[in-house]
């Protein structure tokens, strides 16, 4: 960690905070000295003692309702430090598909959920010095994922809409990263074999981007495909290293962020 994370002292909004990905940038951003961190979840009962002990505050979110996003923003003026965690894949094709709304949900949360969030939130990061936007993004969105049918081109406009929040917010000091993520070890990738990473190192490697002042940044099963950058994020562990390595040789017929990457992947 570099001697001064943008996290210490900041005050953090995580969505889908309740699990994976989510639960570990909470932990992570108080590990790293976060002053506050507000937990968005869906269901509020249903956290329980997950982050005692952190200083966190539990807000009901659901990044597709407009009038719970306008809430949270009301709720949490103190914001600087977005984290656009929240995300839906359904493993839906996109033509041949028993399931043609499948892709609008997918939408509606991988895209409009992160433009609902954003805009309800710009004016709080403004009011708060600028801040910093991080969204969680997918390798299937820096290039087009077959059978990951909705997931795959919402993801690529959650991309897009990274790199025209950082041009529009610019002006008002916000800095906007995009976090390419390969396979993570989580209930959206339970269905998967083969390497998947630790939750936790995603929300370590993406809080050191953000540090290092990079506007997109590829987790290490993630660089390489087409599309994304190579690994900007924390340099792979030599544990990282070696299953990453594993997970070349581990080809899955599995649909997933994995063999979406291994579709094309030069291993
Ligand atoms: N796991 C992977 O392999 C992988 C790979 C690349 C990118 N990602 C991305 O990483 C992020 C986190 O995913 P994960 O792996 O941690 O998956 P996960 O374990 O399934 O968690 C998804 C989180 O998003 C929340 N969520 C879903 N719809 C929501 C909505 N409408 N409003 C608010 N919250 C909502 C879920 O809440 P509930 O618990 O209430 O359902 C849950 O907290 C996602 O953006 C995902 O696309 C994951």
């Amino acid at each position: 960690m570099p001697r001064t994370s943008k996290a210490a002292g900041s005050v953090a909004l995580v969505t889908g905070a309740n699990r994976g990905i989510g639960q570990a940038f909470v932990q992570e951003l108080a590990a790293r000295g976060a002053r506050k961190v507000y937990a968005g979840v869906r269901s509020p009962s249903d956290v329980t003692d997950e982050f005692s002990e952190l200083p966190v505050e539990i807000v009901p979110l659901d990044v597709t309702d407009l009038a719970a996003v306008q809430a949270a923003a009301a709720a949490c003026p103190d914001v600087n430090l977005l984290v656009n965690n929240a995300g839906l894949f359904t493993n839906n094709r996109l033509v041949r598909t028993d399931d043609p709304d499948a892709a609008r949900r997918e939408m509606e949360v991988n895209y409009f959920g992160v433009l609902n969030m954003t805009r309800a939130f710009a004016p709080v990061l403004g009011a708060n010095g600028g801040g910093y936007i991080a969204n969680v993004l997918s390798v299937a969105g820096a290039f087009p994922a077959p059978f990951m049918g909705g997931y795959s081109p919402a993801k690529a406009a959650a991309l897009f809409l990274s790199s025209i929040t950082r041009s529009e917010l610019a002006e008002q000091g916000t800095e906007v990263i995009a976090l390419i993520v390969g396979s993570v070890d989580t209930r959206m990738a339970a269905h998967v074999q083969g390497r998947k990473e630790d939750p936790r190192d995603i929300a370590r490697a993406g809080l050191t981007a953000l540090d290092r002042g990079e506007y997109v940044a590829s987790c290490p099963l993630a660089a390489g495909a087409p599309g994304s950058p190579p690994s900007t994020c924390t340099p792979p562990t030599a544990k990282m290293a070696s299953a990453q390595r594993a997970n070349c040789a581990t080809r899955s017929s599995a649909s997933s962020d994995t063999s979406a990457r291994e579709g094309a992947a030069r291993c």
